[in-house]
């Protein structure tokens, strides 16, 4: 945890810094009493800033691909943590009296328990097209936020975490083609490992995020698991007109290679998918 400034300070590649946002500019008014908006940005820094962990297991898993390694630790990793840093002090100025740091550690404590290298793909092709699954689920909700919001600085915050993720996307797409072309995957194993992903992408680690939001933000109410359904479908219910449906569905098609016509008949399975990525 306590490496996570450091690990944010060495970041190259990106083009913006956490210094670039103007924290000080928030409207307060247009974001200070939407508590759901609060959870979800809470909920997303707790994720992004524990990407060292992740990071870590997959640099092991990619051992000897010095691109992949590389890339990995001196780019994705430090973008990742930077939209964690820069998600945190937009909650920490936003909603001051939320406890930032002690729900973070609460969360933290869950977290790394259960975020092993066993859950990763059964190779590495597989693995870099459920990467794509989750870059796509991160620069989806990253679209909608910026659409769900009128607040401007953090319109230009999701703006640029957006474009990282998308750019994270092309880069595990490109690994993906390299290792198809040396030993392809199916692309049956290809779509399983896709259909796999869309159902289990951030569906624990929003859960358990959302939890420790919820119960430093909300102390007077007990948490269960009716408090996480019943916030994502408010969520749900204010979102569902603003869903980049389209570009996700083009993200998720491009691994598996189909020709135009196959194209035209998956893309009905293509959009369900879409759909349900961005529900979990
Ligand atoms: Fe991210
Ligand atoms: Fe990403």
């Amino acid at each position: 945890m306590a490496m996570v400034t450091s690990k944010h300070q060495r970041k190259q590649g990106s083009n913006w810094s956490v210094d670039d946002i103007d924290f000080e500019g928030i409207e307060h008014s247009a974001v200070a009493r939407d508590q759901d908006l609060m959870y979800l940005l809470a909920a997303a820094s707790f994720v992004e800033i524990s990407s060292d962990l992740y990071t870590h297991n997959l640099v092991q898993y990619f051992h000897g691909d010095r691109e992949i390694e590389d890339w990995l630790l001196n780019t994705w990793e430090p973008e990742e943590l930077q939209h964690g840093a820069a998600l945190r002090r937009y909650v920490t100025r936003a909603w001051p009296t939320f406890d930032w740091d002690s729900a973070y550690r609460d969360f933290y404590d869950d977290y790394s328990r259960f975020c092993g290298i066993e859950q990763l793909g059964p190779t590495r092709a597989l693995e870099l097209a459920a990467r794509c699954v989750v870059e796509t689920g991160t620069a989806s909700m990253y679209t909608l936020l910026g659409q769900l919001t009128d607040e401007p600085v953090l319109q230009q915050l999701t703006e640029h975490i957006r474009r990282d993720e998308i750019r994270h996307y092309s880069h595990f797409y490109r690994y993906f083609v390299r290792y198809q072309m040396t030993r392809p995957a199916t692309r049956l194993a290809v779509l399983r490992t896709l259909w796999a992903r869309i159902n289990e992408v951030d569906g624990e680690d929003a859960y358990y995020a959302f939890k420790h939001v919820f119960q430093y933000a909300a102390p007077e109410q007990t948490f269960d698991e009716r408090s996480y359904r019943a916030f994502r479908q408010r969520l749900l219910g204010r979102a569902r007109e603003l869903y980049p449906v389209h570009m996700a569905s083009k993200m998720l098609l491009k691994p598996l290679a189909l020709g135009p016509r196959v194209q035209r008949t998956a893309l009905p399975l293509v959009v369900a998918g879409a759909r349900l990525l961005m529900r979990h």
